[in-house]
């Protein structure tokens, strides 16, 4: 199983997939396929309980959200979002919500949306023995700061700031960083500017791995799909489908045949 150290010291190797999960199932099946690292992300407020942003996810859900996943996953890295509002305020709620998603979850390390701005706050979760993974360029916390979900990295001085962020994650002891939704030769810069993996999602292929929402992969939304995520499988209409069938065999009674009753 991966560590934090080991998903560093994988820097400029092995490329890294990592993928979402909310639940047992689900985790069973990313385990079994041999994904890398497995990420409760707070993207369960809109995949899970469909809210329209992730802002009211809380620290309890993600709690439990990651105790059904760790149960699916014994053996497979597993790192939990620390939701809106966990951490942001102060260094004292970081340590406070970062230590319960620790102690009661049964993630490896946690995720922090932002940059310099929260290295107090990521030196701190280290510090007391919390493993952290940074996240730079879209922020889905920030929706409302941005007025949607824009593709950063856009001008020179957005990626001076997006690679002095990421220098300023690694100084602050992040074992990696996701960049998300970045100009492909912007996420290229700030990979060969650090030292940490950067996991991109949206952002070309020159980070060191590779992170996905699994419903958005799997086509689990037939009305969702971002133009940076590859179909792997048309999940929502062949589930529609099979229960489509289910309905149609119970009204004309050709469920349940003999097989399947006592
Ligand atoms: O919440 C999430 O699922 C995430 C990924 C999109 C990286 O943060």
């Amino acid at each position: 199983m991966l560590t934090a150290p080991k998903v560093k010291a994988l820097k400029g190797g092995k490329k890294l997939a990592m993928l979402t999960a909310y639940d047992y199932i689900m985790a069973t099946y990313l385990e079994k396929a041999g994904v890398d690292i497995i990420l409760v992300g707070d993207s369960l407020g809109m995949v899970f309980q469909g809210i329209k942003d992730t802002l009211p996810v809380t620290v309890e859900e993600v709690i439990y959200h990651t105790k059904a996943v760790k149960r699916g996953a014994r053996d497979t890295m597993i790192v939990a979002d620390m939701p809106f509002m966990s951490y942001q305020a102060s260094v004292r709620d970081a340590l406070v919500n970062g230590g319960k998603i620790m102690k009661e979850s049964g993630a490896c390390a946690v995720k922090l949306e932002g940059g310099a701005e929260i290295t107090p706050q990521i030196k701190a979760l280290i510090r007391i023995g919390v493993p952290v993974m940074g996240h730079i360029g879209l922020q889905p916390q920030s929706v409302n700061v941005y007025g949607g979900y824009p593709v950063r990295g856009n001008t020179p001085p957005e990626v001076e700031k997006l690679v002095s962020d990421a220098r300023e994650l690694e100084e602050a002891g992040v074992f990696a960083i996701v960049v998300e939704k970045v100009r492909a030769s912007a996420a290229g810069e700030i990979t060969s500017s650090v030292n940490v993996p950067v996991i991109g999602i949206g952002s070309g292929p020159h980070c060191d791995g590779q992170v996905l929402v699994t419903h958005d992969m799997l086509g689990a939304f037939p009305d969702f799909k971002p133009s940076f995520v590859k179909l792997y499988d048309s999940q929502a209409e062949r589930s529609i489908k099979a229960i489509e069938k289910f309905t149609g065999d119970v009204k004309r009674s050709a469920f349940p045949p003999r097989k399947n009753y006592y």
